[in-house]
């Protein structure tokens, strides 16, 4: 077989790119896949290689051909200048924060960011001296008047964690950029493949490797990927913290690369169907799905982004909530829990209001957010068929 030039690499489509990136020979020595390299120790043949660490893998904590396989191919889809790899999407938003933030900054997140990361901002950066202000996350380019003279990082979601809006990144990116603000993204709902992070102005993307890219349920990883500019600060940060993830971990996200793209058509065709169905049921006031053309945030997710995953809100008409849990507590297929971005459908009832400071979310009715998964749609179809006529009955 033929070893692919970088070049030749760069001119493949992305599913090509998917299943060729990070499968270096030397390494490889032929097999298909790049075996998990475990350890701590790696030895230097003499003084004068250990003085100078003059050679490309040092100590566990920093990289191993693992590792290196999974950043390259990474950065490679993402077109980023770098990645780094830590042990969950949590951490992986903590790094991106702690490489662009120091004492006494100023930090603007989106109101409708994953609520943990809310937290570490309401408790570890408050602690550690960088303010937070929540902001609307519609507000486009009006971010400009949230700015301060020590505001030093903008944190976007897009779409938002469970409702779902679609944010202005390019605008607000510009706004920060004209201040020199860093511009970090969660990116975990569209993957690089649906969104690309650094071509529309963020400087450091985070991604829950925990969803799509492991696609099974059973591994915790986090990414970061960055452009030339914030890299070396992300680099620094990640070196002195010493947090990578375990060796199998990422070996089993390699593996969930390679189908990546599959998965995630998949996942938005079996998505798109269910979220078509539901908005015909009667018991549904609204579908919140940014693909779907009557979504306010359709016209921008259509401009930026180059698909949809399988992740999407529904709210109910005005239900009592035993009612909801009788829909819930009898689904055969749909499992109840967090997380998402697996094989199977998911689902679980949310509400954003008790932790939304800056926007009010009033819905209308119960919300629920589904994750789509691989099952035949017309037996995901029945079941919620099934959890419906429960619903009615419990009403
Ligand atoms: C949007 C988003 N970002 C980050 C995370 C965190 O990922 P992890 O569970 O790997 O910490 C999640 C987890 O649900 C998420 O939904």
């Amino acid at each position: 077989m033929k070893e692919l030039t970088d070049e030749a690499k760069k001119r493949l489509r992305s599913r090509s790119r998917l299943v060729h990136l990070g499968r270096d020979r030397e390494v490889t020595q032929g097999f298909v896949n790049v075996p998990p390299f475990r350890g701590s120790t790696v030895l230097y043949p003499d003084v004068a290689t250990l003085k100078n660490r003059n050679q490309r893998y040092t100590y566990g904590t920093h990289g191993t051909p693992t590792t290196d396989a999974l950043t390259e191919a990474w950065s490679d889809i993402s077109g980023a200048a770098g990645t780094v790899l830590v042990p969950s999407g949590l951490a992986a938003i903590v790094v991106a924060l702690m490489s662009a933030l120091s004492a006494g900054d100023h930090l603007l997140m989106t109101d409708s960011a994953y609520q943990p990361a809310r937290r570490f901002c309401d408790s570890t950066l408050k602690r550690m001296g960088v303010e937070t202000t929540y902001y609307d996350p519609l507000i486009g380019d009006g971010i400009a008047a949230l700015m301060r003279s020590n505001t030093k990082a903008v944190f976007v979601e897009s779409p938002g964690s469970q409702s779902l809006e679609v944010q202005d990144i390019p605008a607000i990116a510009a706004s920060a950029h004209a201040r020199g603000v860093c511009v970090i993204a969660d990116n975990t709902w569209a993957t690089p493949l649906f969104f690309a992070p650094h071509a529309h102005g963020v400087d450091m993307a985070v991604e829950a490797g925990t969803k799509y890219l492991s696609g099974h349920s059973d591994l915790l990883l986090g990414l970061v990927s960055a452009n030339a500019q914030w890299l070396p600060r992300l680099a620094r940060t990640i070196d002195d913290m010493a947090i990578p993830p375990g060796p199998e971990d990422v070996f089993l996200a390699l593996r969930g690369l390679r189908t990546m793209e599959l998965r995630l058509r998949e996942a938005e065709r079996q998505a798109l169907a269910l979220a078509r169905w539901l908005e015909a049921r009667p018991e549904v006031l609204r579908v919140i799905h940014p693909a779907l053309a009557d979504d306010p945030g359709h016209a921008l997710w259509k401009r930026d982004f180059a698909g949809s995953s399988g992740l999407f809100s529904v709210v109910l008409k005005p239900a009592a909530e035993s009612a909801v849990a009788a829909l819930l507590d009898g689904l055969a297929l749909f499992g109840m829990g967090y997380s998402w971005g697996g094989f199977e459908s998911l689902v679980i009832p949310f509400d954003c209001a008790s932790y939304r400071t800056a926007t009010r979310w009033a819905p209308g009715g119960p919300t629920l957010r589904f994750s789509v998964g691989l099952e035949d749609i017309e037996d995901l179809k029945e079941d919620l068929d099934r959890g419906f006529a429960r619903l009615r009955a419990a009403t």
